[in-house]
């Protein structure tokens, strides 16, 4: 199989073809994303909320996030990984940033990294990519920052907002990043974005007018339940299918069912 590069990305949209993005965390996961066929995975912080039951994105470590960056690799042949580095392991300090950048792509052996926020990250930025690592932006409404913000409605619907994010965006790209995630910002803005920088624009409740979409794999399928964004489509509900499927394991057990002679030596 033809692996996914950020070359590749860039070609897809040039030629009007649409990414697809979704998160993994784990081995077994990653593995029937990427035999579906998605184009890159990403290893979102994302784990601290679903894989870790904390409230925000905060809490989790570099080497927490490593560890399901390195599962999600062993079990990807097609799709591009990009890792997310966890809040405080590369604002403020771009020596930090390298560092934390080098030990995902050496100790997990991802792909690109990923990092939230536009000028104020620019120097850790550049130093990233001078090392080599391919770079995904995150703008709009970036989870790290919600202690900021003070809330995860849409982001940017006022014009200096608005402003300033379309100055990051191309801020990005000029210091070379190869794609750049927009989150939960009006449609509009989102098109102006797409159509002003080159490289690959994917949403997530960004509207229909960029270059791909990205959801979270266990939001997507039904898994978690609680949280029920207006972007968010549940293409299953898995929650459903495990707890009949785990109930009846139960009863099985209880009423003696299970195991039944063919099924013991
Ligand atoms: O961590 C994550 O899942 C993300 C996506 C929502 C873009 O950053
Ligand atoms: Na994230």
């Amino acid at each position: 199989i033809k692996r996914i590069t950020t070359h590749i990305l860039q070609e897809m949209k040039q030629r009007g073809e649409k990414i697809s993005m979704l998160t993994a965390y784990d081995y077994s996961m990653a593995g029937i994303v990427d035999a579906a066929g998605i184009d890159m995975i990403l290893v979102g912080d994302s784990a601290s909320n679903v894989m870790a039951g904390h409230e925000t994105t905060l809490p989790i470590t570099l080497d927490q996030m490593i560890y399901h960056a390195a599962s999600v690799v062993r079990a990807v042949s097609r799709a591009l990984v990009v890792v997310d580095i966890p809040f405080g392991s590369y604002q403020g300090n771009s020596s930090e940033a390298l560092r934390s950048a080098i030990r995902i792509m050496k100790e997990a052996g991802a792909h690109s990294v990923k990092v939230e926020g536009g000028a104020e990250i620019k120097e850790s930025v550049v130093r990233i990519l001078s090392a080599g690592v391919p770079v995904m932006g995150h703008l709009g409404l970036t989870p790290q920052s919600i202690y900021k913000f003070g809330t995860y409605t849409v982001r940017a619907k006022e014009e200096t907002e608005a402003e300033k994010l379309l100055e990051d965006a191309k801020i990005l790209e000029e210091c070379g990043c190869f794609a750049l995630v927009l989150e939960k910002i009006p449609a509009s803005l989102a098109k102006r974005v797409a159509e002003a920088v080159r490289i690959p624009v994917i949403g997530i409740g960004a509207g229909p007018d960029v270059d791909g979409q990205v959801l979270v794999l266990h939001d997507m399928l039904g898994i978690t339940q609680e949280f029920q964004p207006r972007f968010l489509r549940q293409y299953a509900d898995l929650r459903g299918v495990m707890l009949d499927a785990v109930g009846r394991y139960i009863q099985d057990v209880k009423s003696r069912d299970f195991p039944n002679k063919g099924e013991s030596y």
